[in-house]
């Protein structure tokens, strides 16, 4: 199958078999990430702009470990030592970008629907690297590519996605992609948390976690989003680590070989505690290690790379 995408926006724009080939191709640019020279040519004399406009430190990373895997060139812009400290709009900061030629625009903006405004202007590809409470693509297709790794299928399993559902482009991108892929999909936290409606996505909901992790194959937690919430959205969080915190005590109710994931950065004893964080069965890491795979696939794909190359 070719890719014939240009741009990387959101899962709802990914069809199964494009999402599918995606998690195939990171499968294998994760075996040149174990190689002794941890580098191919395949992307040699391309040049990926890595745009970010929020803190990062796994997307922002990961995206160029990737980028000088695939021996492309990257080069990293934030917003406080860009022109648009001086008013410059950034239609026409990524205008200048792309007049240098180049490639890829990686992008992670505080606004929903800022990727997608510079894809529809550029001829560049635009990979949104998450925006706002919107979409966050690439973290859903690299916790994918962690489940599969683990369980072996995505399909029938039941995941359960615990926290601030509201503030997270994560759990939507996650809803979405897994439901797509065959997912049965249970939502719980806080109800200040959880947005009305969200079941039109294809989820379940409960503001009960023993209900949500009953059964559960898999257990993603959510880092509670302080620098998005506009009021208090429950008492303390010492209150809230006991009633929605995922502790040792409450993993009694879900499977034995249940997976425990969680996107980063993780509020320590507050949505998850240190013992199950550091646990035998989280692959918060492998998500992370994963995190590299799938941005390579990524640049490789959007770049064309079944039309032109092997890798
Ligand atoms: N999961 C994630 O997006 O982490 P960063 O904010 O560190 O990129």
């Amino acid at each position: 199958m070719q890719f014939a995408k240009k741009d990387i926006l959101d899962m709802a724009s990914l069809s199964v078999e494009e999402i599918t080939l995606i998690l195939d191709t990171a499968e294998k640019m994760k075996e040149i990430s174990e190689r002794p020279v941890k580098k191919v040519p395949t992307l040699r004399g391309k040049t990926i702009v890595l745009f970010f406009y929020e803190p990062s430190t796994r997307t922002r990373t990961s995206f160029d470990i990737a980028a000088k895997r695939l021996s492309a060139d990257s080069v990293s812009i934030s917003a406080s030592t860009s022109s648009m400290v001086k008013g410059e709009t950034l239609i026409d900061t990524a205008k200048n970008i792309e007049a240098m030629n180049a490639d890829v625009i990686v992008m992670r903006h505080s606004s929903s629907g800022a990727p997608l405004m510079l894809a529809k202007r550029l001829n560049a590809s635009v990979i949104n690297a998450g925006d706002g409470t919107h979409a966050h693509p690439t973290q859903a297709l690299l916790d994918m590519m962690t489940i599969k790794e683990s369980k072996g299928t995505i399909d029938g399993l039941r995941i359960a996605i615990i926290g601030d559902i509201s503030h997270s482009r994560v759990a939507r991108s996650n809803i979405t992609g897994l439901t797509k892929m065959g997912a049965d999909v249970v939502l719980a936290g806080p109800p200040t948390m959880i947005p009305k409606g969200i079941e039109s996505l294809g989820a379940s909901v409960t503001y009960h976690v023993d209900e949500a992790i009953h059964g559960a194959d898999v257990i993603m937690m959510l880092r509670i989003q302080k620098e998005r919430q506009k009021s208090f959205l429950f008492p303390t969080e010492r209150e809230y680590a006991r009633v929605y915190g995922l502790s040792k005590e409450k993993l009694k109710h879900a499977k034995a070989d249940a997976l425990i994931m969680h996107p980063g950065p993780v509020n320590r004893g507050v949505e998850i505690a240190p013992d199950v964080a550091d646990g035998p069965w989280s692959v918060i890491l492998d998500q992370v290690t994963n995190g590299v795979a799938v941005r390579m696939s990524l640049l490789y794909l959007v770049l064309g790379g079944l039309r032109h190359a092997d890798y």
